[in-house]
């Protein structure tokens, strides 16, 4: 059968990572989640003090970075390995996540991750999620999602699997990011998040895992 490509855009904390990973399962597909390489350039600029407002630094220590996803035995996932050293866990902490819009404003860094995501979708046969999957890295996707859901939902779902790691984290904080991030996202000059204008708009505010899945299959079928 014909592999395509699917990528998923849309905002912070909206399921998109979940509807990726449901789709990949259901069609035998790779799933790629693209912000976790940003998250863990962040963190690595974070661990090594890089001032990245600093083009020379940054562009030096970008040759520094290898991101791998390997895939992990245990979770059935992939785990992001920066410079061969699983970073999954420190990745999702909020002092990545307050880091990781501005960080993903920078030209040298988005020219870095987005050259190995095309790289990625050679063969086809991939689900990608982030903020400029179907605008800029692949934007002759044949299906192009484009979620969302309203913010209080979105800062519930965020705050149920960031207070697992961390019980101090609190609710206003984690509304607090997705709301900056948001604005980061959709205001920089380079990629910024956008519809793209053949992604189907899918709002899964009051939609289970189970319906979406279904949503976005019956989409699949038609592009087969
Ligand atoms: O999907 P996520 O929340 O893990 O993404 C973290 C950040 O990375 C997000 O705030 C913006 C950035 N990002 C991006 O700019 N482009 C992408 N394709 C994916 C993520």
């Amino acid at each position: 059968m014909n592999k395509i490509i699917i990528t998923i855009d849309g905002w912070s904390s909206c399921g998109k990572s979940t509807l990726a990973k449901q789709l990949a399962k259901a069609l035998g597909y790779v799933y790629i989640d693209s912000g976790a390489m940003y998250r863990a350039i962040t963190l690595y600029f974070l661990r090594n003090h890089i001032d990245w407002t600093d083009e020379n630094q940054t562009q030096n220590a970008l040759k520094n970075i290898d991101l791998k996803f390997v895939h992990n035995t245990k979770s059935l996932q992939s785990d992001m390995h920066l410079n061969d050293e699983n970073v999954e866990y420190f990745i999702r902490d909020l002092v990545v996540a307050e880091k990781v819009s501005e960080v993903a404003t920078i030209a040298s860094v988005r020219t870095f991750a987005v050259d190995q995501q095309q790289k990625m979708g050679i063969e086809k046969g991939i689900v990608m999620d982030g903020r400029d999957i179907g605008t800029t890295v692949f934007p002759d996707a044949e299906l192009k999602l484009f979620m969302t859901a309203e913010i209080l939902v979105r800062v519930e779902r965020r705050f149920k699997e960031m207070y697992d790691k961390n019980p101090n984290v609190t609710i206003d904080e984690v509304k607090a990011n997705l709301e900056m991030r948001d604005y980061i996202d959709s205001n920089r000059e380079v990629s910024p998040l956008r519809k793209a204008v053949d992604a189907i708009l899918l709002d899964n505010t009051n939609l289970s895992m189970e319906e979406q899945l279904d949503i976005a299959l019956k989409l699949v079928a038609k592009k087969l």
